[in-house]
């Protein structure tokens, strides 16, 4: 498998609760690398721009005021297919329906308040990169 990289976010209900460290060791401990990470506060705007693509949704209001809620920490990670390994590593969106021992199983609140974000495909994982990270910002 191709050494991707794939966008990460850890949200504000884990900033907030100082979980961005455990949440950390469960990437690492997965074979991901933290090749840039950066702790910002994002506003509505911001946050409504990296989620156009669900304007249409009925959560997108909440989803986005959420998002400018407090801190973030915006991250890329590196590894052999990391797109699905992070994917598996922070567990289904819905916490309910998260596996045991990842990281929405425990620590999210919600499926709004759901801890952390990563990209779902190479062409978005591109995009979403692009997003809050310059080239050079990237230190693999
Ligand atoms: P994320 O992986 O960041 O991508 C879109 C986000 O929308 C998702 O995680 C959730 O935080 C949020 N989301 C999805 N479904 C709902 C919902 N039913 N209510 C509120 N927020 C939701």
């Amino acid at each position: 498998m191709a050494t991707e990289r794939t966008l990460s976010i850890i949200k504000p209900d884990a900033t907030k609760r100082n979980l961005t460290g455990k949440i950390n060791a469960k990437f690492e401990d997965a074979g991901l690398r933290i090749v840039a990470q950066k702790r910002i506060h994002l506003t509505p705007a911001q946050a409504g721009k990296f989620y156009e693509v669900h304007a249409e949704r009925p959560f997108y209001g909440e989803l986005c005021e959420f998002m400018a809620s407090g801190p973030v920490v915006v991250q890329v990670l590196e590894g052999e297919g990391a797109i699905a390994k992070n994917r598996e590593v922070m567990g289904a969106t819905n916490p309910k329906d998260a596996a045991p021992g990842t990281v929405r199983a425990e620590f999210a609140e919600s499926v709004g308040e759901n801890s952390v974000h990563g990209s779902d495909a190479p062409e978005t994982a591109k995009e979403e990169i692009a997003y809050f990270f310059a080239g050079l910002e990237l230190v693999g």
